[in-house]
């Protein structure tokens, strides 16, 4: 029993290392993508960004049809101008690494899209605001598992181990 102790530890260990270590997939919009909003619920973007803990390393997955991706200036995010992108991508599926903390503005390029809502910010945490500390890492381990299939996985992986594990030795 005392190796069965060590190994929950350690697996919970990993798991936790799991959680605090590895960088995380979004999918913007979740399985909605990213398309023109409906007309009366056109702040899907931001509400979706703002259920999210996003940080530096993480990356954000566009997925679209006939539309296009672009990264802009707060200024160009407010005026939907997309004349200067710093970022363009129109294949459908764009991935973009968050690799600095702060906010990043994304617009659609398509005429008239950006206008009717289908523009994001996504704020990025700085690394110290990563630190768990105070309960509030409960939370955020819990929203970041959610939020990515990836991370559900992972832990299905672990208990699936511990459960092989614990059943050859204590079972049989
Ligand atoms: C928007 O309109 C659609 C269809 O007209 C409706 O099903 C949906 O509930 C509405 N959403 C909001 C947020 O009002
Ligand atoms: C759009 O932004 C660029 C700089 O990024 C600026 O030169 C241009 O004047 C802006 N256009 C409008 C219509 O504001
Ligand atoms: C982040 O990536 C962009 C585009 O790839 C690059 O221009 C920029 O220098 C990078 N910033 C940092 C802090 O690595």
């Amino acid at each position: 029993m005392t190796t069965t102790r060590l190994l929950l530890l350690v697996t919970i260990f990993s798991f936790l290392h799991y959680l605090y270590v590895s960088s995380f997939e979004y999918q913007v919009g979740d399985h909605k993508g990213w398309a023109v909003p409906p007309a009366n619920d056109t702040r899907i973007y931001n509400d979706w960004a703002s259920e999210n803990r996003f940080q530096v390393g993480d990356t954000v997955r566009f997925k679209y049809k006939k539309d296009s991706v672009m990264k802009v200036t707060e200024e160009e995010y407010k005026e939907c101008n997309s004349s200067h992108p710093s970022f363009f991508s129109n294949t459908g599926n764009t991935l973009y690494k968050l690799n600095h903390s702060g906010p990043f503005y994304f617009v659609s390029g398509v005429s008239g899209h950006c206008e009717r809502g289908q523009k994001i910010i996504i704020k990025v945490m700085a690394p110290e605001e990563d630190y768990p500390s105070h309960g509030g890492a409960k939370k955020s381990a819990a929203s970041r598992s959610l939020s990515l299939p990836s991370g559900v996985f992972n832990l299905a992986t672990c208990v699936q181990l511990l459960l092989s594990y614990v059943g050859s030795h204590v079972f049989f």
